[in-house]
């Protein structure tokens, strides 16, 4: 049996992968903040699919939490096979609105520790020439979104920088761009949900299982909907302006604090 850690596993996209890779018999680290939850799920995926799900409680925007997370991945003795870098948020406002200290928290979480998780992870995944990672990046990464669609973007470039780096030695590494998906991401940023065009929200557990798709054919950059891959095909041949006159209005119509 194969093991899978997945970062952000209590809600939304997180959730949609715990489920679909427990549902294929993969054992599973579930890492979050809330260990109530984290427990409740554990208990739900053991019942339902019979499969083993160890909690692992951490803030992944803190020191000790992205530490106690390298140290997991590092355990040669009880080796992951999958990770799944998914954990982020989205800040309240835009840029100069969002104070600069949960600015700086989201790079933590976005960058920093999906640069030392991926790390830890590939280091022993290397030794034992196979394994896999999956980082979750967003379609932001391809429009001007503020500090969330920059860190995003470092996402998609690392990812697939390091995939290139580790062919050959067993590793395969994928960066995920999901659109918009309804789960509690939103209402976390204080997003008003009617300032999203109905048409353009995806189902996470249809995105999840096109994303696993594409990662066992080998794929390291997964858009798992036609429109959002017309659009990002699009945005390469319009004019940058033109792009970011509605890109940095979508979805960003914020709630009063
Ligand atoms: N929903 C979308 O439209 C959308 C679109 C594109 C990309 N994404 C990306 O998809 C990923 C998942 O988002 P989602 O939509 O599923 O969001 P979500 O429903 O809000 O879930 C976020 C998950 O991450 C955990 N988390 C948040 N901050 C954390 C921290 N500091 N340390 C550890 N865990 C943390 C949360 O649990 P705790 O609160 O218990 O820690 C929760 O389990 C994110 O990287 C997001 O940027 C989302």
């Amino acid at each position: 049996m194969t093991t899978a850690l997945i970062t952000g596993t209590t809600a939304g996209i997180g959730a949609s992968f715990a489920s679909r890779l427990a549902a294929d018999g993969h054992n599973l680290v579930l890492v979050a903040r809330d260990e109530k939850r984290l427990h409740e799920q554990a208990a739900d995926l053991h019942d339902r699919h019979g499969v083993e799900a160890e909690v692992l409680r951490a803030d992944l925007s803190e020191e000790d939490g992205i530490a106690a997370v390298e140290a997991r991945l590092a355990d040669r003795t009880h080796p992951v096979d999958l990770l799944v870098n998914n954990a982020g948020f989205g800040n309240r406002g835009r840029y100069l609105e969002a104070p600069l200290t949960d600015e700086l928290r989201m790079l933590k979480l976005h960058c920093e520790a999906v640069l030392r998780l991926t790390s830890a992870a590939c280091e022993t995944m290397r030794t034992r020439g196979r394994g896999g990672v999956i980082n979750v990046a967003s379609i932001a990464a391809f429009f001007p979104r503020g500090t969330y669609g920059a860190s995003k973007a470092w996402v998609v470039q690392f990812t697939q920088g390091a995939a290139k780096d580790l062919a050959g030695a067993g590793v395969r590494l994928m960066v995920l761009c999901p659109g918009f998906v309804r789960t509690e991401f939103h209402a976390r940023a204080g997003i008003k949900p009617d300032s999203v065009p109905s048409w353009m929200w995806l189902d996470a557990d249809r995105l999840v299982a096109t994303a696993l798709k594409d990662f066992s054919r080998g794929k390291s950059l997964s858009i798992p909907d036609p429109r959002y891959k017309t659009m990002t095909g699009l945005a390469k041949l319009v004019p940058r302006s033109a792009v970011s006159a509605v890109s940095h209005r979508v979805g960003r119509n914020y709630a009063r604090r």
